[in-house]
């Protein structure tokens, strides 16, 4: 939708939303919404899911191409590292309240790190690694030792000899995952580490422009992934999911919700005319944890529900979204729903980091304009008067 400023030709356009608007140039990341297609640095998701691992996707998406040997190793053992957290965020950590979201633990926790690191060597390139590294390393601890507080229980430490994937859901669960859980795990992280200029890249993106410290940049986009249109949502599905019921409440329930202009969670996206790529690829690790460790009976009520709203809401291009399947591999995994989103933050740390250099490399501070449609010429009144 494109509205006129005013009744004047020469008027700026406002595109509500920014829809269609350029706000930024990139070489991070490519969308091809009407077939479908995304790929990081050139190179197709669906390959980085199969072949690589997030550490490796990452090290892409930020330094823009794959690493050597050496430089992945030596990137590796970095993070490996930093994992650990200083107690005096787990003990900030145990003071927050145990019905909290722990997405607002994440953000509170991820900005906390600009308390102890040094700030704005901006044009060091030593800085920009180790910030990356830190930041890479540490939001995982910090969204593992948040869960195990709330429980009551003191966060565990990281396990040098575990990677990546396989070390968070140890933290998480203090067990050992299996190794195609962890596998399917580090996939997940992979799909979901970048997707251009979404509503939390784009916050980092402004945050960055202001030359501020990248914790900041990165809390300023976990509390915008948060929102149930945009990184909230993975968890709403599952919800929505369990509140239809059963596999032959879908379709009245569909009814319904159209009817009632609701939004259907996990459906719908401002890029993807078609189904999302990266549900088509978590369908299938779905499909591959529901043979190995069972069946979802909430998955068939999920097909279902894909197959109802392809008749209703596909002419409008209207299909399944990232967070449509997202929930049923984690849910598969043993993890609580409210840590759907924040393991999305886990993994477009990357993104958001990758934006951050990009940014720092080409910087103009953020300062759209806008279209004043309040008052003028008011005269003050005392309060008696009003
Ligand atoms: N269910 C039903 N109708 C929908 C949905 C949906 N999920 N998404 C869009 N529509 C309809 C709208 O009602 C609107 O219809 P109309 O033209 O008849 O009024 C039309 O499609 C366009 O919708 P907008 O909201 O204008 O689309 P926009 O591009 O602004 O929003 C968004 C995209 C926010 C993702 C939207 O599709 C949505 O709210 N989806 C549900 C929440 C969700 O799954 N978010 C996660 C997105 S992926 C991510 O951020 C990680």
């Amino acid at each position: 939708m494109v509205v006129a400023a005013t009744e004047a030709a020469s008027a700026p356009l406002y595109r509500p939303g920014l829809e269609g608007v350029p706000a930024t140039q990139s070489s991070v990341c490519d969308i091809d919404g009407q077939q479908g297609l995304l790929t990081y640095r050139g190179y197709r998701v669906d390959e980085l899911a199969a072949q690589s691992t997030f550490l490796e996707t990452a090290y892409l998406l930020i330094w823009g191409e794959l690493p050597d040997a050496e430089q992945l190793a030596e990137f590796e053992q970095e993070v490996q590292m930093h994992r650990r957290v200083s107690f005096r965020i787990r003990d900030m950590m145990k003071s927050f309240p145990s019905q909290g979201h722990p997405m607002d633990a994440l953000q509170a926790s991820a900005a906390s790190l600009g308390l102890f690191y040094s700030r704005r060597a901006l044009d060091n390139p030593e800085y920009i690694y180790s910030a990356v590294v830190r930041l890479i390393a540490k939001i995982p601890t910090m969204v593992a030792a948040f869960q195990l507080i709330r429980k009551g229980q003191d966060p565990i430490q990281p396990r040098d000899d575990l990677p990546y994937a396989a070390n968070f859901l140890y933290m998480l669960t203090e067990r050992e995952p299996d190794p195609l859980a962890a596998r399917i795990f580090d996939a997940c992280l992979i799909l979901h580490a970048e997707h251009s200029l979404n509503a939390s890249t784009f916050s980092a993106r402004v945050t960055a422009s202001t030359l501020t410290d990248p914790y900041a940049v990165v809390a300023s986009a976990v509390g915008t992934l948060a929102g149930p249109l945009h990184g909230g949502a993975n968890e709403d599905v599952l919800i929505m999911l369990e509140a239809i019921g059963s596999a032959d409440q879908v379709r009245p329930w569909l009814d319904r919700a159209i009817a009632e202009k609701q939004k259907i969670m996990g459906f719908g996206h401002r890029e993807y005319k078609v189904k999302d790529p990266r549900a088509v690829i978590l369908q299938k690790l779905a499909e591959q944890l529901f043979d190995q460790f069972g069946h979802d009976p909430l998955y068939d009520l999920a097909r279902e529900l894909e197959a109802a709203a392809a008749e209703r809401l596909g002419p409008k291009g209207i299909y399944p979204n990232v967070d449509f399947y997202s929930g049923l591999v984690y849910r598969k995994l043993g993890i609580p729903e409210d840590l759907f989103t924040p393991i999305f933050a886990i993994a477009r740390t990357a993104g958001w980091l990758a934006h951050w250099k990009e940014q720092l490399g080409a910087n103009r501070i953020y300062r759209p304009t806008q279209i004043y449609t309040g008052s003028n010429g008011r005269d003050w009144q005392p309060i008696e008067a009003r």
